[in-house]
């Protein structure tokens, strides 16, 4: 027990006095850039002659291996963007890396380390945010076409740096909006979808850098014909034409006839049946008498 102890002694002796310990006197606070702007994240050391000292690119939400970027005055990555410069001040060393033409990927963690021993890594790290526009997922809802009273979820995902505000707008094409037309946040759910909310709706992503984002959609009801008569009651002298007319609502496209006298009626010499769309998914048949 007692040899142990004294070649342990003797260890911490080696350390403390042959070794000068490295430290990282001074870091770069984080860092906020635009896109195709510049950086230079600066890590001063000191005592570090006998090691080497590293920047490493970590990811924000780790979801790739941190890497080596750089180790002492040598870049590890091809990449014309970056550049690492050392300057020697006193007693200190500064390790300078420089980012040019700043891209969205260039968001993440950039760490300063000096490996000492396996067990023994000394690091001070810099965040670098991105300020880019904002860009909405493709996995964000596209157009539907759905049954009258189903559920229907408008899902809108974005991203861009500073986060963006998500909202969903309905668009009047030419249907009177009976129901709310925007929605704040990016999950617009419809409990029960009505023929009057087929139409447009548009997602807008915005974060007060660049444009806002925008992805239309439309959504189609299918919904069962709904005929209404402008005319009960119609009155004509003999010999001259009339216009018998009725308003079908439907989507999609019904089949349309016309009977009279349990007989269904067709295009000869006395009557003339016409067809007249009206907006997009209403049409109004026109029946006239020749
Ligand atoms: C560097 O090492 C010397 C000798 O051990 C020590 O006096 C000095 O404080 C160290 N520098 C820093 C910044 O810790
Ligand atoms: C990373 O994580 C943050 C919060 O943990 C989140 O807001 C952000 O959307 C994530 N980024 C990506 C690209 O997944
Ligand atoms: C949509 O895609 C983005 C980016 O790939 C992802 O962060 C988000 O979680 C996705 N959303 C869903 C619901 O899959």
């Amino acid at each position: 027990m007692k040899i142990v102890h004294g070649v342990l002694s003797m260890l911490c002796f080696n350390l403390a006095y042959s070794h000068m310990t490295p430290v990282i006197t001074h870091i770069l606070p984080n860092q906020i850039k635009d896109i195709g702007g510049a950086t230079e994240m600066a890590c001063t050391v000191s005592n570090s002659s006998n090691y080497y000292v590293l920047w490493m690119k970590l990811d924000l939400n780790k979801s790739i291996e941190p890497f080596l970027i750089s180790f002492k005055n040598t870049l590890n990555i091809k990449d014309s963007r970056l550049s690492i410069i050392q300057d020697s001040m006193m007693d200190e060393i500064r390790y300078t890396l420089q980012i040019n033409d700043i891209q969205e990927f260039d968001t993440g963690i950039y760490r300063c380390q000096i490996v000492i021993g396996l067990h023994n890594i000394i690091s001070a790290e810099v965040e670098l945010k991105v300020r880019g526009p904002p860009m909405i997922h493709e996995n964000s809802t596209a157009s539907m076409v759905v049954m009258e009273g189903q559920q229907v979820t408008l899902e809108c995902y974005a991203r861009g740096y500073p986060s963006p505000r998500i909202y969903w707008k309905r668009e009047n094409n030419g249907i009177l909006l009976a129901s709310r037309s925007i929605f704040k946040g990016n999950i617009w759910k419809i409990p029960a979808i009505r023929k009057e909310d087929r139409g447009s709706y548009t997602c807008i992503a915005a974060n007060g850098y660049g444009k806002p984002s925008r992805r239309r959609i439309a959504i189609q009801v299918e919904f069962a014909p709904i005929i209404t008569v402008p005319k009960r009651n119609l009155g004509q002298s003999l010999h001259n034409d009339m216009d018998i007319s009725c308003n079908v609502e439907a989507y999609p496209s019904p089949a349309i006839i016309w009977i009279n006298n349990n007989v269904q009626l067709s295009n000869n010499r006395h009557y003339r049946l016409v067809t007249t769309y009206l907006i997009v998914e209403s049409l109004r048949l026109l029946i006239l008498f020749l």
